[in-house]
């Protein structure tokens, strides 16, 4: 049969017997559906299984019968929100949810639910196995030495990742990325409100005055002043350039919004206020691919090995190849927070036990048991920020950029409590104190208009809609006349330009284009403000302030550039200005070591 015959054959059969329920109930895995089809080698190119931590070929396998991600998402039934259709970046990793051996579940349930279950599906449920776990096999491994060498390891395919391996490409050092998940970019690739950065060409064109001194304030202010202001300083200095180094690659960076705690628009984001996230790390990763960056996916640094606080390798455990040792100089840790990991959240912060996270199923924090295990201080990592506007219906957040481009915040007697964009600790103290610890978010159909983000609300079903507020108010449960009321006299500011309730700053448009919408919103932990310390090159330090010689650190494993509370928009500048800069000098640092 062709190719794309046999394709639609299967989906096809895939549709109906999804649709239908059935089919699937008589294998109790992928492997035994698969083999009444054929043999092992429908999926793998090895009677042993599959030969690499990418399952590169098992991929492939499954694309050549079921079509690629847009494909599958087409067949998609129609009444359900596709999980084929959504914020993938990289190459098509099916075999992340679509297990042979074992049972399947879907990534994307590890923070959505989406109500219905899928065919082969195990519910989500992860448990945090400790670096240091199995150190018998470890030890053999490090004894056994080095199975190959490389000028710089980066850990993490986030944002922060990314943006290193491809600055120390640029740099002609030989790199391998090593990613302990499925498929790429963390935490990076679901930021949604933009990239913060002062005095750009694209703010200039918007007419936005802006400076890189406000931006440190800002930034200073929200973080209660315990940032560590030298790197504040290396964030807005160089955040303009970090625009420009993104679009020099492609990006569009081109719409720019309000975010929190800032007194002027300087949140960069895709044309129209798609999510930053998926474009940032797009661009990243292509860049990377293309300049030959090694990348591994299921393969976790479990160790940074040193030998008088300099750096000589890394160990690290291949899903299917095992513990192995990489020889380098320079490492380039960037692997991210660690707020889905509520045991560690609540050791920090104990308020925030049992509190749903933001963040990718990978933000549990092995960066830091490794960093540490190698020598290196941390510093404030009691700062934990809940980010206000989480959807407990759909296991999402719902971006500032809501709130900045004009939503209210609605509590469940139809009324406004707060200054909707102050910083993310003061919206969500308010928040949790208001009847329910929830709140709803509510905007008109001109916000929706301004930010696309906001139709992949709609396409989650987390949406409540009326032609009329009154309408509205009916979804929501709240008493009209107050919902009525709170608008008009939101409306009222919006004209004079003075909120004379909570004294917000910045009010773009009045609420008054129907169909409106609400969402139920509640706060959620969202950053690790803290981390491993580091100087402005990005060195890591030990706990007696020296250098660990060849090891670099950026993004969100790091601390001190946001202090106790970070601005939104912050996070992205951080990951692309740090991850260049210690990707830089970690390559920089090995060509020095290789003379
Ligand atoms: P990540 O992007 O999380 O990447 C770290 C990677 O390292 C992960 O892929 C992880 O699996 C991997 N890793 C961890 N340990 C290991 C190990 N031992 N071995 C191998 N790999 C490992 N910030 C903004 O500024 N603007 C926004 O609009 C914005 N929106 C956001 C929306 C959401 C939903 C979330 C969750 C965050 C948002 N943020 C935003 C914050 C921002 O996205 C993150 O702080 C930032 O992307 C972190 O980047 P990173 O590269 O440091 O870490
Ligand atoms: O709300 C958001 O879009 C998140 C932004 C951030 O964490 O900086």
């Amino acid at each position: 049969m062709k190719t794309s015959m046999l394709r639609k054959t299967v989906l096809a059969a895939l549709v109906s017997a999804c649709m239908a329920g059935t089919a699937y109930a008589q294998a109790d895995y992928l492997a035994d559906f698969h083999t009444e089809m054929g043999g092992c080698e429908n999926c793998h190119a090895s009677e042993k299984g599959p030969t690499d931590d990418n399952l590169k070929y098992e991929n492939t396998q499954c694309v050549s019968c079921h079509g690629d991600l847009k494909e599958v998402a087409a067949n998609d039934p129609k009444d359900i929100v596709s999980p084929h259709a959504s914020h993938l970046i990289g190459d098509i990793a099916c075999t992340a949810c679509h297990k042979g051996h074992e049972k399947s579940v879907a990534y994307c349930d590890a923070c959505h639910s989406f109500g219905y279950d899928m065919p082969f599906q195990g519910k989500w449920k992860r448990t945090f196995v400790p670096v240091n776990a199995d150190k018998q096999a470890q030890d053999a491994a490090i004894a056994a030495g080095p199975t190959e060498s490389t000028d710089v390891v980066v850990i993490g395919s986030g944002g922060a990742g990314l943006a290193a391996a491809v600055a120390a490409r640029n740099h002609h050092a030989s790199v391998i990325l090593l990613e302990k998940e499925p498929i790429p970019g963390g935490n990076s690739k679901l930021a949604a409100g933009g990239m913060n950065a002062a005095e750009t060409k694209v703010q200039a064109k918007l007419g936005i005055k802006d400076k890189k001194e406000i931006m440190i304030a800002d930034t200073m202010k929200g973080g209660h002043e315990k940032n560590d202001s030298q790197l504040v300083k290396v964030l807005a200095n160089n955040s303009s350039d970090s625009i420009d180094w993104l679009m020099s690659m492609g990006a569009d960076m081109n719409d720019v919004g309000r975010m929190g705690g800032a007194s002027v628009n300087r949140a960069h984001r895709p044309t129209g206020g798609a999510g930053v996230g998926a474009e940032v790390t797009q661009i990243l990763w292509d860049a990377a691919v293309q300049r030959g960056t090694d990348i591994r996916f299921n393969s976790r640094v479990v160790r940074i090995l040193e030998a008088g606080g300099k750096v000589t390798g890394v160990l690290v455990q291949g899903a299917r190849t095992g513990y192995y040792v990489i020889k380098t100089d320079a490492v380039v840790l960037a692997t991210g927070g660690f707020a889905k990991n509520n045991e560690r959240v609540a050791k920090f912060d104990p308020k925030l036990k049992g509190f749903a996270a933001t963040n990718h199923p990978g933000a549990t924090g092995d960066g830091l048991d490794v960093a540490t295990q190698a020598g290196a201080a941390t510093r404030d990592l009691q700062y934990i920020q809940a980010h206000p506007t989480y959807s407990p219906v759909g296991g999402v957040m719902v971006t500032e950029a809501v709130r900045g481009n004009g939503a209210i915040l609605i509590n469940r007697d139809g009324k406004r409590f707060v200054n909707e964009i102050t910083t993310r600790d003061k919206a969500s103290a308010a928040i949790l104190a208001q009847k329910g610890a929830s709140a709803y978010l509510v905007f008109d159909n001109s916000v929706r208009k301004s930010l696309s983000k906001i139709e992949n609300y709609i396409h989650l079903h987390i949406v409540e809609q009326g032609a009329t507020l009154a309408d509205l108010a009916k979804e929501m449960g709240v008493p009209a006349k107050n919902l009525e009321a709170s608008v008009a006299s939101y409306n009222k500011f919006v004209k004079s330009g003075k909120d004379d309730q909570y004294g917000r700053p910045d009010m773009p448009r009045e609420l008054n284009h129907g169909p409106y919408y609400a969402i139920e919103v509640k706060p959620a932990v969202h950053h690790t403000m803290g981390g491993v310390v580091i100087d402005t090159k990005g060195e890591v330090k030990d706990t007696k302030g020296n250098i660990i010689k060849g090891l670099y650190a950026a993004g969100e494993v790091t601390g001190g550039v946001h202090g106790a509370n970070r601005l939104g928009g912050n996070a992205i500048s951080d990951i692309v200005t740090f991850g260049r800069i210690a990707g830089t000098d970690a390559a920089v640092f090995a060509e020095k070591e290789s003379k």
